[in-house]
Parts: C-alpha cells; structure tokens; sequence
C-alpha cells in the first residue's frame, strides 16, 4: 500500500476540510480529485457537466483515479461524492490505500450545502434539492461502506475528533 488516506462520502461530509487538516497532521500532501479535474480541464465542475455531461465526467474520475493509482504516495486524497458509485473506482481506490467513509445524515447535508451554486447535481427548490438527497443518499450510502475500511460517523463530532480517530486506526 502507498500508505495514502482516501476520503470518501456525500457532498458537504467534510472530506475536503478534514482531508486538509488530516494532511496537516499527518505530514501527507493533500489531493482533492474535483480540484485535479478542474485544473486539468480549465474548468468549473458545473461547467464539465453543462458542457460535456455527467458521463464524460465520471470518465475523467476514473481515469485520474487510475492515475493516482501509480502516482500517489503519502497522501490524502479527498474524492467526489460519486466517484465511488463505480465499481472499479472502488477497486482502485482500495489500491491506493486505507478508505474512510465519512458519513453525514441528510439533514447535516441539506443545512451544510444550503444556498451552495457549485455542485451540478444539486440545483432547484429547496424540496427538489432534498428530494435529490435522500435519492443519492439512499443508492450510494452501502456503495461507501463497500469501499471503505473504515466508517466514521461525523454528524456529532468536530473535525479534530474525526481526524482524531483517522489517525488512530490501525491498518
Ligand atoms: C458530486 C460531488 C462533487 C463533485 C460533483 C459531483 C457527486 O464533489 O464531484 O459535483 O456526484 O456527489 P464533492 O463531494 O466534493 O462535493
């Protein structure tokens, strides 16, 4: 194993916040797969999705996740909250190292992304946004747990609390 950290979990878990302060803490270099995609690309997410859909974006995942997979060592990478939806992402992610599941109830999410224009796939009315929640939650929540080592359930805890039992996980 590269002895990377994976995060993964439902928009507005906190995977980039306590990925950066995990990063900190651990001395890893810290790596967030929508930040890589954007820069790659020269643009917004909403923008890869208006343009080219949401399929030729799960195809730039997939293809940087691969890519990490030789690449990346001692880091924190903090992935999309639909990156491991597929089956083989969560195959190389498993590859590249230990996977936490940061888990977040609809009602966490719903407050935390509330009047948020960035991510494509929550857009409209506040009844169509948490109607979109609970649907996204509800496919993806075991495909999280299937591709995690460990599962931490962070509406309770402060973020030093969730980095906290990251590092203390034994491998
Ligand atoms: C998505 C999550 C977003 C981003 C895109 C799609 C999803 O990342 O990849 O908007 O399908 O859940 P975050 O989980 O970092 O918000």
């Amino acid at each position: 194993m590269a002895d990377n950290y994976v995060l993964v979990g439902f928009m507005g878990a906190g995977k980039t916040s306590v990925g950066k302060m995990l990063a900190a803490e651990t001395g890893k270099k810290f790596m967030d797969t929508d930040e890589l995609i954007v820069q790659q690309m020269g643009l917004s997410i909403n923008d890869i999705f208006a343009q080219y859909g949401e399929e030729y974006f799960r195809n730039l995942e997939t293809n940087l996740l691969k890519a990490l997979c030789d690449t990346a060592h001692d880091a924190v990478i903090s992935v999309g909250g639909g990156l491991p939806v597929r089956e083989e992402n969560r195959k190389y992610m498993k590859e590249l190292g230990t996977v936490v599941y940061l888990s977040t109830t609809e009602s966490t999410v719903i407050k935390r992304l509330k009047g948020d224009t960035t991510r494509p796939l929550l857009r409209g009315t506040k009844e169509e946004v948490k109607a979109k929640v609970h649907d996204l939650m509800s496919k993806r929540r075991d495909l999280y747990k299937d591709a995690a080592h460990l599962v931490i359930e962070t509406d309770k805890l402060k973020k030093d609390e969730v980095v906290a039992k990251i590092v203390s996980y034994k491998k």
